[in-house]
């Protein structure tokens, strides 16, 4: 049996329609929905080329180089623009019936395959005549069974939220993955899915995203991951990664943010910390309340780029017998200088009020205990060009009747 060179190994998927483009360019490629797999390749691992319309796999070829964003960016018409050059590894074999092959050897192509999983693929499609099934499959049993780890049970890019497609957003925990984000003892933890949601739809490595009430930290966690800068500024920094900073001014240059991400205070439901200058502190009855927020809001507007995002999480407030609509009165503020690109509701979760006394309580004094938050996503506008074409109607594509009826 041919000899393999083991390493971690990638699948990626194409159609009839794209798969002569993969091997013109020898360029593999996915779209935003998949981007994850392009930067979890680097030079040298080793590939496979999945055609899910034939049920057809390819390999092996090898990375030439990292994966990264737009290496040719008119390919595939700009449809697929997560790309990595790649070239052959040998002979390329050519497997039939894929989909049965890799669910009898466990693959996924979606996941990144660890050293075990690449030995097993790349073995069967170099000889797939006298593959072994037996004694490969016992093999690796028997190393999970000696209590031996495999790889892939370490490190799974899919171990990633899926991308949200809905305006309801629902998370049954605070974090997610294998490192924390944020610190969920902290009062008041933002969702980590909210940020991550929010920094894959809107920016792109590298990019700058900027907290100006970041308490624990939770954003600069999540960009850490995605391979974003960040700044993350409190009154009170409740993680190291975080600096000291009044959000009302923001020690940044004008339009210099790819995206804000602020989770404010709802008003003063929380004793986030002593500290004067805390807006928390501001009952959200009051005008001030407001008029601190939207302090913070001209200075989102204003470091924001052009054409850029600003995510701003805010729930409504009932409190001994009086509700306040806070949602409605931040989104009023938002939209003196944003365009709004949607509005999200955000299920509460792990709220103290979670219990069998507040239910009972909502029932007899007849009021709603809050389930959800809203997630305002604003666009800073971009400057209107200055010659703007004339609007043409062309009259004559409407038919018209010849006699008027009155
Ligand atoms: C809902 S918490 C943010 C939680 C944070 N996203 C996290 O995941 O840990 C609101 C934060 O606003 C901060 N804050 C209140 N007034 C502030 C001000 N004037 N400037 C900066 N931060 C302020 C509070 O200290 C608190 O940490």
């Amino acid at each position: 049996m041919q000899q393999v060179s083991t390493t971690r190994s990638h699948i990626f998927a194409c159609t009839e329609k794209s798969q002569q483009e993969c091997f013109n360019r020898m360029l593999f490629s996915t779209n935003k929905v998949y981007e994850d797999k392009i930067f979890a390749v680097k030079k040298g691992d080793i590939l496979f080329l999945l055609n899910l319309d034939s049920n057809t796999l390819y390999g092996t070829f090898r990375a030439k180089s990292d994966g990264r964003k737009n290496i040719v960016p008119e390919a595939w018409g700009g449809g697929y623009p997560f790309q990595v050059e790649v070239e052959k590894n040998g002979e390329i074999n050519t497997i039939t019936n894929a989909a049965t092959i890799l669910s009898k050897l466990g693959i996924s192509w979606k996941i990144v395959l660890d050293e075990d999983k690449t030995k097993l693929l790349t073995t069967y499609v170099m000889n797939p005549n006298r593959f072994a099934w037996g004694d490969l499959i016992h093999e690796i049993r028997g190393r999970k069974g000696n209590g031996k780890t495999l790889a892939s049970e370490k490190y799974d890019v899919y171990e990633k939220p899926k991308l949200e497609s809905t305006t309801l957003w629902d998370y049954p925990r605070q974090s997610y993955g294998k490192t924390p984000k944020g610190n969920n003892k902290y009062a008041g933890v933002t969702p980590a899915f909210i940020i991550y949601n929010l920094v894959k739809r809107y920016t792109e490595p590298n990019d700058l995203v900027v907290d100006p009430m970041a308490g624990s930290g939770t954003t600069v966690d999540v960009c850490r991951e995605e391979g974003r800068r960040c700044i993350a500024y409190d009154i009170v920094p409740a993680s190291p990664n975080v600096v000291s900073n009044d959000a009302r001014k923001i020690p940044l240059d004008d339009k210099s943010v790819d995206l804000v991400f602020i989770d404010s205070p709802y008003g003063d439901n929380i004793a986030y910390n002593t500290h004067e200058k805390n807006i928390g502190w501001i009952s959200a009855e009051a005008d001030e309340f407001y008029q601190d927020l939207e302090k913070v809001m001209s200075e989102c507007y204003r470091i924001l780029k052009p054409g850029k995002v600003l995510g701003w999480l805010i729930g409504d407030q009932w409190v001994k017998k009086k509700f306040t609509p806070v949602g409605f009165n931040i989104y009023q503020g938002l939209c003196k200088n944003f365009e709004t690109l949607d509005i999200i509701c955000v299920v509460r979760r792990s709220q103290t009020s979670n219990t069998g006394i507040w239910y009972n309580r909502a029932l007899r004094f007849n009021f709603y205990l809050r389930g959800f938050k809203y997630l305002f996503i604003m666009k800073k506008p971009e400057p209107k060009l200055k010659v703007q074409r004339k609007r043409i109607v062309r009259w004559s594509k409407y038919s018209r009747s010849k006699t008027m009826v009155t």
